[in-house]
């Protein structure tokens, strides 16, 4: 039994892994890729945010469309496939991601329900922009919050702060969304109430922050703010 979340004033999403299957570019191209395919799309997704972190480590920041560019690189390398149109071919795809099937419904509840509704993602704006157009999502977000003008990629806090300070929504009235174990931990700890979209049925990440609910699907959602 989840309790239900109130006093919600907007409700911000996390974009790859969340709205979008990070893994249907590689699945569209499984002819090409055989059976490297699965394997392919793990390793560019835990490359890609390896490297996000990195480089904010490092203070070395590039966006999120070189970055994702130079996971691609390595995942191919390691799978020994040495073909650019491929590596074009994937690039391009990761502009039309699939959305989940819960998506749209459930955006479009809370919607009708005035929630404000906002992405808030590593990803750069025109990848975000050209996403949520393919996804027929183009209409549906107050506010898209991409890291790119502040060259730092999350958890860092000020990523977080800058969803507060675009939506004017305090912290804790905000329902922070994500698939991603480590991003909810990063939400959390800043002061959101993050909550876990576990699709997968992940084990706990012992990181600090508390989660305030863990969905299955994002059809859960409109109950738990109260939509
Ligand atoms: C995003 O920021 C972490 O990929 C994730 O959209």
């Amino acid at each position: 039994m989840t309790t239900r979340l109130d006093d919600i004033g907007a409700c911000v999403f996390d974009a790859y892994g969340t709205l979008f299957d990070v893994h249907s570019a590689t699945a569209r191209c499984r002819a090409r890729l055989g059976d490297k395919a699965d394997r392919l799309s793990e390793t560019w997704r835990r490359k890609q945010l390896e490297y996000t972190w990195l480089r904010t480590l490092m203070g070395r920041f590039e966006d999120f469309w070189r970055v994702t560019g130079e996971a691609l690189d390595y995942a191919l390398a390691s799978f020994e496939i040495d073909d650019p149109a491929v590596r074009s071919e994937l690039m391009q795809l990761y502009l039309s991601l699939d959305a989940y099937r819960d998506v749209a419904p459930t955006l479009e509840r809370l919607k009708a329900a005035k929630q404000k509704l906002a992405i808030l993602s590593n990803g750069t704006m025109s990848m975000l922009v050209a996403a949520t157009k393919s996804a027929g999502l183009g209409g549906v977000f107050d506010e898209i919050v991409s890291v790119e003008p502040l060259g730092l990629y999350k958890p860092h806090p000020n990523v977080y702060q800058s969803a507060v300070d675009r939506l004017g929504v305090p912290a804790n009235r905000i329902c922070f969304v994500s698939a991603n174990g480590w991003d909810v931990a990063g939400g959390a700890t800043f002061g959101f109430r993050a909550v876990w979209l576990n699709r997968t049925r992940q084990p706990r990440e012992p990181l600090p922050g508390a989660v305030a609910a863990e969905l299955a699907g994002l059809d859960g959602l409109p109950a738990l703010v109260g939509a």
